[in-house]
């Protein structure tokens, strides 16, 4: 299956189930939201898991394009993506946990074809301020799934505050041998859905109150999920990277892990710039400057001549089509194009500024102070200078 049929059955399934499909959002948060981008499919939703009625009704599925810096320094293993799709399925105060479980191992069984065997679950166990979630554990006990119990990895919150709940996560074997061990004990066991029993709020004070409806919030990472399905082990190897892995590495000669950081953060800065966010100091601009700037790092790292300049329009154009997303492929480029110029610029006066007889030795903090408030020069770019 390929990823567009992968994202048609998903849906199908759900509609079939009495859910109403709703559109994605862009990966920037509504006005007033503190996030800076969307992080997981409910995020959006955040208002009707929390009581507004939604205008579709309360089963919802979609997918969603999401952005997570928490894994930034993951990206270049097999499964964790910037920019990334998410499969979801929502009941606002409707069906409960265990029925979206019992869906969920439907689909991935039957629609996906993927064989129970090699499935394994994890429930949460309870600690002082909830009890174990037994109504997913029995569940799972009658499908004959293996279940791990755990607290901390069994908790989901989109952030320090708002909705939150037990979770059950479906784990899919990734191994050559039979499977074995549990998802905590070993990573060939890769987590592929995730469903949250979203019951509470979270306060200020960390405390837990009652959210008032029972929700179920579920995602899917659907390049994990492809990857698998298509039977790779790395995200980097499905189908949504294949003009990526034709291109890149006929432009340059990287080693496989900076290759996929290279186009992990390549596309995610493209899919950023087409939602509307520009290179700057602070906030959401910061985070694409920073995408572009560690891309370029590593891409520089043998050869510092290398350039986007050799960026192919078609990656561009691949990137925008399959986020639906309608800025020009050249203005985005453009963009790109800049920001390098400009890092081109910081870089070389960094060099000069170093050459300097004061900063010859060890730096001290007051150094990196320095040079950051006047002369614009972050920690990391200090730190890469005076390693070359
Ligand atoms: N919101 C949950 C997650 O992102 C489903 O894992």
């Amino acid at each position: 299956m390929n990823t567009d049929q992968i994202v048609r059955t998903f849906v199908e399934y759900f509609e079939e189930r009495g859910h109403r499909q709703i559109t994605g959002s862009s990966l920037l948060p509504s006005p007033g939201d503190p996030v800076l981008f969307t992080t997981s499919g409910m995020h959006p939703l955040t208002p009707y898991l929390e009581g507004r009625p939604h205008p579709l009704g309360r089963r919802l599925v979609n997918v969603q394009r999401c952005l997570r810096t928490t894994d930034l320094d993951e990206v270049g293993d097999d499964t964790h993506l910037t920019v990334f799709e998410m499969l979801g399925t929502w009941s606002l105060d409707d069906y409960d946990g265990p029925q979206s479980l019992d869906w969920g191992y439907g689909l991935l069984t039957e629609g996906f074809g993927i064989d129970p065997g090699l499935l394994h679950a994890t429930v949460f166990g309870g600690d002082d301020r909830s009890g174990p979630d037994t109504t997913s554990l029995e569940l799972w006990q009658e499908h004959g799934v293996p279940v791990e119990l755990t607290v901390e990895d069994n908790w989901w919150s989109n952030g320090p505050t708002g909705p939150c709940g037990p979770d059950s996560e479906i784990f899919l074997w990734t191994g050559d041998t039979p499977p074995r061990s549990t998802p905590t004990n070993d990573d060939r066991w890769v987590e592929v859905w995730n469903h949250v029993m979203m019951r509470h709020r979270r306060l200020d004070d960390g405390s837990l109150v009652p959210l008032g409806q029972h929700n179920v919030d579920t995602g899917l990472g659907l390049e994990r999920l492809s990857s698998l399905l298509q039977g790779h082990s790395s995200v980097f190897e499905c189908d949504v990277f294949e003009p990526w892995r034709r291109i890149v590495p006929g432009l340059w000669l990287l080693d496989e892990r900076s290759l996929r950081l290279v186009c992990d953060h390549l596309r995610s800065a493209v899919v950023v710039i087409g939602d509307g966010v520009r290179p700057s100091n602070a906030g959401r601009g910061y985070v694409l400057r920073r995408l572009v700037r560690r891309m370029l790092t590593v891409l520089r790292r043998d050869d510092p001549w290398r350039s986007l300049v050799d960026l192919p329009d078609e990656l561009v154009v691949h990137t925008l089509h399959h986020f639906r997303q309608n800025m020009d492929s050249h203005a985005v480029r453009e963009v790109l194009l800049e920001e390098e110029r400009r890092f081109g610029r910081l870089l070389e006066r960094g060099r000069q500024v170093l050459a300097r007889p004061r900063f010859r030795g060890l730096l001290r903090e007051e150094d990196f102070h320095y040079l950051h408030d006047t002369h614009g020069l972050p920690r990391d770019i200090v730190l890469n200078l005076r390693s070359q």
